[in-house]
């Protein structure tokens, strides 16, 4: 494969920030044992940073974006793999899309350690969906290890129509939870209803700021993609010996609690970082997830595909928090 090909690149430099999609060579790209013809590439809240100047995310420039791919092996020196073969590409925002070229281009060049051999019938936009799932099985791996079970009571799932929000309800109803979902669209409902949503509320409720330590107990259980004010709303609402997953950061980093509900009501905050995780975990957690066939029912509910020239418009609307569900960039229209 020598002929150029288009990819989507940010830049960084005394003139400013840039970003467009330009034509690369096979030599642009980093090393790596395994050459992919990319499928499709998703949109994560941090690749969403990555296309902002002010995101501080991005490790190095000129950088292509793009944490995770899903697409067919072209050439491989590794033995695991094969030209043919279709994979999922992810080192969970460690590096790829980060401080190496990512997923926003015709082709990428990765470690064969990033790669995960998708299962016979499952297609690439189905593999993309699922994978927003990983940080959301570690989560629920974790809440239940704290006793959490579908008869302790309703668990809320905040962000609820982000990518990783919309598989956190979708899993949890099919594991057999009630859930409840928090969102700031207030058309969303029918969405989050189809997922599994037996309960919405507003994001205005869930992110109110208040003086009171404790309030009425609710929840058993969460899993948050929000952090900021709705970690603090979740800390003093979540029941007796109940637990939160604490995933993301879309409403803010800081936020104003008390050690009243660790103190008085036991509660757990369970952190998780899936970049961390060691391999084998995050390889079990991926196969878990392959195994959720319900859940591809949800596919095209939760997918939507862009192009690459759509990305700074829909990176822009991701950080304004009005996208919904899992969106997929397919970088060539072969
Ligand atoms: N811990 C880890 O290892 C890990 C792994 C992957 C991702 N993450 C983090 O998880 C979070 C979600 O990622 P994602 O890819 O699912 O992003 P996403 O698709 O943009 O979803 C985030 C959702 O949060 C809600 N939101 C956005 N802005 C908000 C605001 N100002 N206040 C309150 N809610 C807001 C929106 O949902 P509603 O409109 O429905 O409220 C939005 O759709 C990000 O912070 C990401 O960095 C963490």
């Amino acid at each position: 494969m020598t002929a150029p090909f288009q990819a989507f690149v940010v830049n960084q430099t005394d003139d400013g920030f840039t970003m467009g999609i330009q034509w690369l060579n096979q030599r642009d790209l980093p090393p790596g044992e395994v050459l992919i013809q990319v499928a499709y590439s998703p949109v994560n809240y941090k690749d969403a940073l990555v296309c902002s100047p002010d995101g501080r995310v991005a490790r190095t420039y000129p950088l292509v974006p793009g944490l995770e791919l899903a697409g067919v092996v072209v050439e491989s020196t590794d033995p695991r793999f094969q030209p043919g073969d279709a994979v999922l590409a992810s080192d969970f925002g460690s590096t790829q899309g980060v401080s190496r070229h990512g997923g926003y281009s015709e082709y990428a060049r990765v470690p064969g350690d990033f790669l995960f051999p998708l299962p016979a019938g499952l297609g690439f936009k189905q593999a993309l969906v699922l994978s927003a799932g990983a940080p959301v099985a570690m989560g629920l791996r974790q809440l239940e290890k704290n006793d959490l079970a579908p008869q302790r009571g309703p668990v809320l799932v905040t962000g609820a129509t982000g990518g990783i929000g919309s598989l956190a309800v979708s899993l949890l109803s099919r594991r057999g939870y009630t859930v409840a979902a928090s969102t700031g669209k207030p058309d969303a409902s029918d969405y989050l209803r189809q997922l599994g949503a037996s309960e919405i509320l507003s994001r205005e409720e869930t992110s109110a700021e208040s003086n009171r330590p404790l309030e009425a107990e609710r929840w058993a259980g969460s899993i948050d993609t929000v952090g900021g004010a709705t970690l603090a709303y979740l800390m003093r609402t979540t029941k007796q010996g109940g637990a939160i997953a604490a995933i993301g950061v879309a409403g803010g980093a800081a936020f104003r609690a008390t050690v009243f509900p660790l103190i008085l009501r036991g509660i757990k905050v369970l952190g998780i970082d899936m970049p961390s995780t060691p391999l084998p975990v995050r390889r079990e957690l991926w196969e878990e997830m392959t195994r959720e066939a319900t859940l591809l029912n949800l596919v095209d509910t939760i997918a939507s595909e862009v192009s690459l020239e759509d990305i700074p418009r829909v990176t822009q609307a991701m950080l304004g928090g009005q996208t919904r569900g899992r969106i997929l960039v397919r970088p060539s229209e072969q």
